[in-house]
């Protein structure tokens, strides 16, 4: 990961906690946040662990991580997070030299944490049907690949249907190690994609409610893939209480979606 700030992106802390990634042009503009000024003056040659005032706040440059990059993301479509990202990602063994499809990109949540566990050895290959989506996602993979460099991998973004796409896809790419789709029509997709999974090969699905879920088990069976694991995982995060000791914190526990993986066995 390159050092200090003589690269095309600082990733600014808050004591709290909230990250802005800024792009270090050399021109004076407003940045959300922020307020108005010129990044590269103000952020260039900054070393990684220095503080910054800018107006009434303290920020610290930190390096662009994965978290930091899913922190401080533009966001258009609702996004997969950490903890159903890093399920999939276990689930369906990906990593190394792997060739993953994911549709829809979207805002490229699910994209940031494939793109860092399958870094410069692997493939993922992106399907979203609206460009105006992809846009967004393309930039958050870009500041990704600016911040790992060479650890990076071989990214193709497909513009249209993934029903359409996919054999298209797997003609150019061979067959699919994994397959991952966060859409809503689930089905068909699953008919199209499962011919162009490689034996012991994946595909998972990410299904907000319970009746996505129960129409993409069917579907996985009707394409004859064999489903290894549904449900859903809860986090619970905990804090410290004011009068001492450990607690959950206060807040939503929120629901996510329900996940689907299913198997290509023969
Ligand atoms: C919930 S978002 C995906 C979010 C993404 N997984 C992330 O983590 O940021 C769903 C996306 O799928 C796209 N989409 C819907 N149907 C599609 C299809 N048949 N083929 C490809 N993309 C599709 C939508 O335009 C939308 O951007």
């Amino acid at each position: 990961m390159p050092e200090g700030t003589d690269f095309g992106f600082v990733a600014l802390r808050e004591p709290e906690g909230r990250i802005h990634i800024v792009e270090l042009g050399n021109e004076t503009r407003k940045i959300k946040g922020l307020g108005v000024l010129n990044p590269k003056s103000l952020l260039g040659g900054m070393e990684i662990g220095q503080s910054v005032h800018i107006g009434s706040k303290e920020l610290v440059v930190i390096p662009l991580r994965l978290p930091e990059l899913v922190l401080g993301m533009k966001r258009r479509a609702q996004t997969i997070s950490a903890k159903d990202a890093g399920l999939f990602i276990t689930k369906l063994g990906i990593g190394g030299a792997d060739t993953v499809l994911e549709a829809g990109l979207g805002s490229a949540g699910l994209a940031l944490h494939l793109a860092r566990v399958l870094g410069s050895a692997g493939r993922l290959i992106s399907v979203e049907t609206r460009e105006e989506h992809a846009e967004v996602g393309m930039e958050n993979l870009h500041r990704a690949r600016i911040a790992w460099g060479e650890d990076f991998p071989e990214h193709h973004l497909l513009i249209g249907d993934v029903c359409e796409q996919v054999g298209l896809a797997a003609e150019e790419f061979g067959g699919f190690d994994a397959i991952i789709l966060d859409l809503p029509e689930q089905s068909p997709a699953i008919e199209a994609a499962a011919p162009h999974l490689n034996i012991g090969g994946r595909l998972a699905c990410y299904c907000p409610v319970s009746s996505q879920l129960e129409a993409a088990w069917e579907s996985c069976e009707s394409a004859g893939l064999v489903v290894e694991w549904a449900g859903e995982l809860m986090a619970r995060e905990w804090g410290r209480a004011t009068r001492g000791g450990m607690r959950p914190v206060n807040g939503p526990f929120g629901h996510t979606a329900f996940l689907l993986v299913a198997q290509k066995i023969q």
